[in-house]
């Protein structure tokens, strides 16, 4: 099986890079961020408190969840465009540090590799917790402002105080969690986004594979 594993801090570039890569490679794109902003979606879609451990628990274990690369639907409802509202984005650290809900989203992941013999998986864990085994285990960065200007390009609505103080917010919640924080595999190559181009980065990818 050949996983090439992505992570990274939000707004490090790891969509945009791991689409790219995967396009040439010719192999398919997970996005796992996705997986825990639709559980999040689920979860405040039926009222449920995103904190009750359990009660999100036990929606993840029987939600139908299809990830695509350009739509996601939860329960059979376009959750495309939700996922990545202000909503989902504020509950979602929460949800992301459920552990039974980390065990079944991984789970899930473990087995969308194997239906397919690998691809290019993206999250902050992946490296370090989900395929240990990966063929290449890349970690992005970038410096805080220009991941927050790419996050306040993307949401046009926010003003860019708000996004960077979400992400910073996010970022401390996702690395100092008790169950697969972010963090970087040891033998990880770690990229600085900030400055360089996708196909620059996307190169240097392929000589290391
Ligand atoms: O990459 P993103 O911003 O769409 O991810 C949404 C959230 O999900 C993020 O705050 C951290 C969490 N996440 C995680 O805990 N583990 C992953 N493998 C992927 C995402």
């Amino acid at each position: 099986m050949k996983v090439i594993a992505i992570d990274g801090p939000a707004g490090s570039g790891k969509s945009t890079v791991a689409r790219r890569l995967a396009d040439r490679l010719g192999l398919d794109y997970l996005d796992t961020g996705a997986m825990y902003r639709a559980v999040t979606f689920a979860a405040l879609r039926r009222g449920i408190d995103p904190s009750d451990a359990d009660d999100v628990a036990r929606l993840a274990a029987r939600l139908d969840l299809d990830v695509k690369v350009d739509a996601v639907t939860v329960d059979g409802v376009d959750a495309t465009i939700e996922i990545r509202g202000p909503e989902v984005t504020r509950a979602v650290s929460i949800v992301a540090a459920i552990p039974a809900v980390r065990a079944e989203l991984v789970r899930r992941q473990r087995e969308w590799a194997a239906a397919r013999d690998g691809g290019v998986i993206e999250g902050r864990d992946i490296g370090t917790v989900v395929f240990p085994d990966a063929v290449l285990k890349v970690y992005l960065t970038a410096a805080a402002e220009v991941r927050a200007s790419r996050r306040s390009q993307e949401v046009s609505d926010l003003a860019y105080d708000v996004v960077a103080a979400d992400l910073a917010r996010r970022d401390a919640l996702d690395a100092g969690r008790d169950v697969s924080p972010l963090a970087q595999a040891s033998e990880a190559l770690v990229v600085d986004t900030s400055e360089r181009s996708v196909d620059e980065i996307v190169d240097e990818l392929v000589t290391r594979l």
